[in-house]
């Protein structure tokens, strides 16, 4: 199978104080990581690097086996990957239908030629955007604007979809949603996920992969299916 991820040797720093240490991480097309780890480790910065708002001191990222490490955000988002960052960020003064046409502009001609509409599937997975399309974002509810954040990025058609603790502040009925919204994003369109998630069982409902850090460095990785949320549990709570 093909690859739709991979990090070497990463290094990322603000100014002088470096965050990330060496990360290697690598995911093929089509499957599930999550990254875990206490606050502070680094999580939202390998994120932020992967999607190209923060510059690399050393190392690679390669997105569907391009190498992208000096390439914008806006570049790397047109080679397939949409990002629902920490605290969503839609933008409150547009409306429902305009946040998500903004998303459009990470179409690309690399997956043949798709008009510049909002992809119907969107719809599909959240229903509720579909009513409330006229709505200033600003009024939504939290969990109306992590649906419209993932939207947002579906509309790009990414390859891989990245969301930052999406589950984050949300009630438990529409962190269901997301949760069956996101398993199907897999496997009906095939996207591959990555997500920050505190919330194991979450993370491990749908994840293949599992990445644990510390410090800035992955210090342990593995398969979801052969791990148990007990084994990590101490890795990653305070
Ligand atoms: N813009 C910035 N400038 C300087 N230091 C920063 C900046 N953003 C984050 N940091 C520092 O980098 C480290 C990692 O932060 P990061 O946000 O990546 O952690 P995180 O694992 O996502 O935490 P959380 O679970 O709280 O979201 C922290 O020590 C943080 O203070
Ligand atoms: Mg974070």
């Amino acid at each position: 199978m093909s690859q739709l991820l991979n990090l070497r040797a990463v290094d990322v720093a603000y100014g002088k104080s470096q965050v990330l240490w060496d990360v290697a991480l690598d995911m093929r097309k089509g499957e599930a990581g999550a990254i875990l780890g206490r606050n502070g480790v680094g999580k939202t910065t390998l994120l932020k690097t992967i999607v190209g708002q923060l510059r690399l001191l050393k190392g690679q990222v390669f997105l569907n086996e391009i190498d992208v490490s000096r390439r914008q955000a806006h570049e790397r988002a047109r080679t397939g990957v949409g990002f629902v960052p920490q605290g969503r960020h839609v933008f409150p003064h547009l409306t429902v239908e305009e946040n998500l046409n903004v998303g459009l502009s990470a179409l690309s001609p690399r997956k043949g030629k798709h008009p510049k509409k909002i992809p119907p599937y969107i719809f599909d997975l959240f229903p509720k955007l579909r009513d409330i399309s006229q709505r200033k974002a600003g009024v939504l509810s939290g969990g109306e604007q992590q649906q419209l954040a993932i939207g947002r990025a579906l509309a790009g058609r990414p390859d891989l979809l990245i969301l930052d603790e999406p589950t984050e502040g949300i009630q438990p009925n529409i962190v269901q949603q997301i949760e069956r919204a996101l398993s199907t994003i897999r496997s009906e369109l095939g996207v591959g996920v990555l997500i920050v998630e505190q919330n194991l069982d979450f993370a491990w409902a749908f994840a293949d992969h599992y990445f644990v850090m510390q410090r800035g460095r992955i210090v342990q990785q593995g398969r979801v299916a052969e791990t148990s949320t007990a084994d990590i549990a101490h890795l990653i709570q305070v």
